[in-house]
């Protein structure tokens, strides 16, 4: 069975029911999500393109130094921030090479065509695949600085064991004083990040009940979508930010390509995604208990999200 069917499984027949909001991307997903992107209420975008147009000379003295290196994108999507750092280090002769790294080959290759037409002058090596395999050919090639960029608060999507395991991982398949930039969304107002999950034209809630439409098409399930809620929580005590959907009624979904009727409750959650917060003491706490030392972070005017800029220890 697909890595998909038995995550599905898993989480229908578990108690409480989750899914994993990895599973959100296929090609609507990506749509809702570029939708998301510049919602009002979504901060996070604009915040951390901010940090990159007003601290991008400050970036390049931290990762730049005098020698050539390998700028790793781990799920680069369309690349669109990080072109800004790209073109002013072109502009001041840095010698580097782009590997942008996602698991979509589609999403790649509108980047490379994007990179190729608006900045010519990048070397671009994208490659397809799976993150740590990648890792451990460029460890094994071993002749380049390396520095990675993992953006978007991306890491705010691992449950805390995970965040500190998968950044282990990096930090192993790296060498000494190769570098790591790595874009985390803020504590702040409760309000303030409720609101990005909640946004009103309802794109976000959409976003989650997409995967519903996606178990339907791809496992030929019935879920509802009209019998779901959509509902975001915001615990300030540990920064976690948790989307449930909500059964609105005592009800029975089958899924017949896993031969599975699951019955809801009324008013059972499950819960779809994690999207946590963090401050300064987080943010080390993340990077010396993956094997990192934070070099310095960097704020946007309002300090609503942050770039942490770490060295392997
Ligand atoms: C991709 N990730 C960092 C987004 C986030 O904020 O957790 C996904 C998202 N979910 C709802 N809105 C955006």
């Amino acid at each position: 069975m697909s890595h998909f069917g038995s995550d599905v499984r898993e989480g229908l027949t578990t108690k409480p029911k989750f899914l994993s909001s990895k599973y959100f991307y296929d090609k609507h997903g990506d749509e809702l999500f570029r939708k998301i992107m510049e919602l009002d209420e979504y901060y996070l975008t604009r915040s951390e393109f901010s940090i990159f147009r007003n601290e991008k000379q400050r970036i390049q003295e931290l990762i730049a130094g005098n020698q050539p290196f390998r700028l790793i994108e781990l799920g680069a999507g369309d690349g669109a921030k990080t072109m800004v750092l790209l073109e002013h280090f072109i502009r001041n002769d840095i010698d580097f090479t782009f590997c942008p790294i996602d698991i979509s080959s589609n999403v790649l290759n509108i980047l490379e065509e994007n990179v190729r037409t608006q900045l010519p002058e990048v070397s671009i090596e994208p490659m397809v695949g799976d993150y740590f395999k990648i890792l451990h050919d460029i460890k094994v090639e071993n002749h380049q600085r390396n520095i990675v960029f993992f953006l978007g608060s991306n890491i705010g999507n691992f449950p805390q064991e995970l965040a500190l395991s998968f950044l282990g991982s990096v930090a192993q398949n790296l060498n000494p004083k190769d570098m790591m930039m790595i874009g985390v969304d803020l504590k702040k107002d409760p309000a303030v990040i409720l609101n990005a999950y909640n946004d009103k034209q309802g794109v976000t809630s959409d976003f989650n009940l997409n995967l519903l439409t996606r178990i339907n098409r791809e496992l030929d399930a019935d879920f509802d979508l009209s019998c779901f809620k959509h509902f975001p929580t915001y615990n300030p005590l540990t920064g976690e930010c948790i989307s449930y959907l909500i059964s609105q009624k005592d009800q029975k979904v089958h899924v017949r390509a896993l031969d599975l009727q699951v019955q809801f409750k009324r008013w059972e959650p499950m819960k779809m995604e994690i999207s946590r917060k963090f401050d300064l003491e987080d943010i080390h706490q993340l990077a010396e208990g993956s094997g990192f030392n934070v070099v310095e972070t960097l704020y946007d005017k309002d300090k609503l999200f942050a770039e942490s800029v770490w060295e392997v220890k």
